[in-house]
């Protein structure tokens, strides 16, 4: 049986049993305190972004499919629209909230009125700062995902063999995403011996002189038109009189995408001079460019298995069993250590699509072009 059905099996059995205890007058934890399924609240950042529509629609389809009720709500990649959302679903007294919030420390008001209801929640990919009234995490390993991509970049130039200098460019997320901090703390810790050593050399003079200074580095709202902008900005001023680009530390593919348009604009050419660009996410026109050799790699997060994992918990949840966690030491959220769980991420590259990617349904081969 595949993961996701024997998890189907076993909780939908309990889903059901939440709902006849529901029914009858003495209530147990986890009894939605009406008639009905509990409710489960799903809020996700933006549908801009076809991970967050992946993600919401097999959260939900999974939650659906165990007995219970669910409100899932997309907020536009604004911090207000999914507070005020939040405090909707909040009124409907939902048992958890499942959160992948947009401003990980904007949350802490909205989480304290949920925290006066009971309602438990679970940070989705994305930690909730500056609040205790979050109650658990789960998310692929962050730090990981940027440390596959900085061995990637360490191995494909051969820097352990002496090569180099290579000129590099680096890219970092979104400032406001707590998530960016530890992709680009796992990567420069693997390429800043490089930078110092003089192998990597960064062209753009970016002043990253510990992983604190990430910020600058960052990309807004992690869009491709700003990634874009900056890359082209870097071209024009820095890549002069002949000078190429080698490699770029993008940290996800929607900055992935944005970084090959420009360096498509500015007449690069793969086989000849198309640098080495690292991704994350396996979307479709990221899988496209890697086939095509316009992106060397994605750090694949299969996102079903985040979403099997946190059905899991919330059912863990409302049959008030423990809830399985792998790590209570690494996200320390300001306030508190958030218990979490954590998934392996994966290295995709051009051969590997086909086995990875499609064989095990995450894309269909006609979605690629394959
Ligand atoms: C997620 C990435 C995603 C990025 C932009 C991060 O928090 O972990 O998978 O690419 O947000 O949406």
């Amino acid at each position: 049986m595949r993961r996701s059905t024997r998890l189907l099996a076993a909780f939908g059995v309990a889903a059901l049993a939440t709902t006849m205890v529901g029914c009858s007058d003495s209530r147990s934890e986890g009894d939605s305190g009406d008639d009905g399924p509990a409710l489960i609240g799903i809020a996700m950042p933006t549908r801009s972004l076809e991970r967050w529509n992946n993600d919401g629609a097999h959260l939900d389809d999974l939650l659906k499919k165990a007995g219970y009720k669910t409100s899932l709500q997309y907020a536009d990649n604004k911090v207000d629209q999914q507070i005020t959302q939040l405090q909707n679903m909040i009124n409907q007294n939902p048992k958890v909230l499942v959160i992948a919030s947009i401003d990980g420390t904007a949350l802490g008001p909205v989480l304290q009125k949920a925290a006066e209801k009971k309602i438990k929640v679970i940070a989705y990919d994305r930690l909730i700062n500056e609040t205790k009234d979050v109650d658990y995490y789960a998310t692929f390993d962050n730090y990981k995902v940027g440390q596959l991509q900085g061995e990637f970049i360490v191995k494909q130039l051969g820097l352990d063999q002496g090569k180099g200098p290579f000129n590099l460019e680096p890219f970092a997320g979104s400032p406001d995403d707590n998530n960016a901090k530890f992709f680009f703390s796992g990567a420069w810790d693997v390429l800043s011996p490089y930078v110092k050593s003089g192998k990597l050399v960064i062209p753009s003079g970016k002043k990253l002189n510990s992983n604190e200074d990430w910020k600058s580095v960052g990309i807004d709202g992690w869009t491709s038109t700003k990634a874009q902008s900056e890359m082209d900005n870097r071209i024009n001023s820095y890549y002069t009189g002949g000078k190429k680009v080698d490699v770029v530390l993008s940290p996800n593919d929607s900055l992935a995408l944005g970084i090959a348009q420009s360096l498509d604009s500015h007449s690069y050419k793969v086989g000849q001079d198309w640098p080495l660009l690292t991704g994350q996410d396996a979307d479709v026109a990221n899988i496209k460019n890697v086939l095509a050799g316009k992106q060397s790699m994605t750090v694949w997060k299969d996102t079903r298995t985040l979403g099997d994992q946190v059905a899991k918990m919330v059912d863990q949840i409302i049959k008030g069993e423990t809830v399985e966690v792998n790590d209570t030491k690494s996200y320390d959220n300001g306030v508190k250590v958030v218990p979490s769980y954590l998934l392996p991420p994966e290295v995709v590259v051009k051969d590997e699509v086909k086995t990875k990617l499609v064989d095990s349904k995450f894309v269909t081969a006609d979605k690629i072009g394959l």
